[in-house]
């Protein structure tokens, strides 16, 4: 299952022991690529012995090889400059020499990832016969409306409860903050997405994630705003769709402006869930953002969600609803759980599962989750009828403002 690349017995020995299970100990770097190509092995531990110029170079050469491997650098001193180094390489964690409970988890963040891509991609006959996840896009047009709130809580909801394979891709590529709110690790991006180009495959897509203890799988936004230019709308459509091929859902939180990813997202989404909250600035906005998707034929697959509903703030969602001609299919009401359960690195709807927040999100979320019945029925309708084809306006640029 594991591989140990280390020269010194002892510590290999340690390391093995540490991780439990079977684990094959290589002293010999160049036979470490092709070893894990014909083994499949998805972890792979490289030791503190093992010179930092030779592991950043086989690092780089196993993943070539087998691109869902897992590399972890154990390393006598984590400084930046080593981080940086196994990172540029591929790597997926550094940890300390002595540090054995982080190389555990490291190593468990590795093998939970490499379970997600063998469901996702072990049986091409399954692949091939699971009807394409949903994708929907959670999008508001103004600022702090809580889009990464509801992205994140309903992707975790639709994972745990809802027991579905869900992926969450954060499209805020300047400055998002889903892998915060989900207080995972810093792993992968979306850059190393991008790095991979053309190559990038179901299994590529995998590795570059980070999995959530709720099985939600989480593909971050680079992590400075200005690797975001790095990232072409080719990309992210090309990651949406391998991620629906993969997952029940794929969950979109986008940035508030349409860029030109958001309207390549658009134009494969399934479901717009489009974020109001009772403030004029946001009613204004989002009425602007109506009349953008109408213009673009998406009008049929857009949820009006109005977040903070229920503030006596002089607004009202009747208000919204008549001011924007457009029904409203969710309302979440405001309430400081929200914020504290973030706040100290929780998900709402996983921590109170009966708060009013998680109702509203659950009964909604049934709108892109229908129960198993309904499923059948609707995928028996997409067998007999034709699909409609979707506008496409990827190359249109449009300003909501
Ligand atoms: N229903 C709610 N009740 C209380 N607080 C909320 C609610 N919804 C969101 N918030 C809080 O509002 C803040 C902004 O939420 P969030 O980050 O989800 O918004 P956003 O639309 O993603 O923002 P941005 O445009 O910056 O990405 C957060 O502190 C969040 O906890
Ligand atoms: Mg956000």
């Amino acid at each position: 299952m594991a591989v140990i690349l280390e020269f010194d017995e002892s510590i290999a020995h340690a390391v093995g022991s540490a991780l439990g299970g079977s684990s094959t100990v290589l002293t010999d770097a160049s036979q470490l690529p092709p070893h894990v190509a014909a083994t499949g092995d998805p972890l792979v531990v490289i030791g503190p012995s093992v010179d930092a110029a030779v592991a950043a170079r086989v690092t780089a050469a196993t993943i070539e090889a087998q691109p869902i491997a897992g590399i972890i650098w154990l390393r006598r001193r984590v400084d930046t400059s080593t981080v940086l180094e196994a990172i540029r390489a591929g790597a997926s964690d550094v940890v300390g020499e002595s540090d054995l409970p982080a190389l555990v988890a490291a190593a468990d963040r590795v093998l939970g990832r490499a379970n997600t891509v063998a469901t996702a991609t072990g049986d091409p006959a399954a692949v091939g016969a699971t009807p394409r996840g949903t994708v929907t896009a959670v999008f508001a047009s103004k600022g702090g409306c809580g889009k990464t709130s509801i992205a994140t809580n309903l992707a975790c909801l639709l994972s745990s409860e809802g027991q579905k394979r869900v992926a969450i891709l954060d499209l805020d590529l300047e400055s998002g903050d889903v892998q915060l709110l989900m207080s995972l690790p810093r792993g992968r991006s979306i850059l190393d997405v991008a790095a991979l180009g053309s190559g990038v495959d179901t299994g590529s897509l995998a590795a570059c994630m980070s999995a959530h203890s709720s099985g939600t799988y989480v593909l971050p936004a680079p992590r400075r705003p200005e690797e975001a230019a790095g990232i072409s709308p080719q990309l992210v459509s090309r990651a949406v769709e391998l991620a629906a091929s993969m997952f029940d859902h794929v969950i979109i939180d986008c940035p508030p402006y349409a860029t030109e990813h958001v309207l390549s997202v658009l134009d494969i989404a399934d479901h717009l869930a489009l974020v109001c909250t009772p403030d004029a600035a946001s009613v204004k906005n989002t009425a602007i953002a109506l009349e953008m998707f109408d213009e673009l034929n998406f009008k049929g697959h857009i949820s009006l969600m109005i977040n903070h509903a229920g503030d006596k703030v002089g607004i009202t969602t009747s208000d919204i609803s008549e001011a924007l001609n457009y029904p409203v299919t969710c309302e979440i009401p405001t309430s400081l759980d929200l914020p504290l359960a973030t706040n100290s690195g929780r998900i709402l709807t996983l921590t109170h599962p009966r708060h009013p927040i998680t109702t509203a999100l659950r009964d909604w979320s049934t709108l892109i989750n229908p129960p198993l019945a309904e499923a059948v029925t609707a995928q028996a309708q997409k067998k007999t009828v034709p699909a409609q084809r979707k506008h496409r306006f990827f190359s249109k640029r449009v300003a909501t403002s």
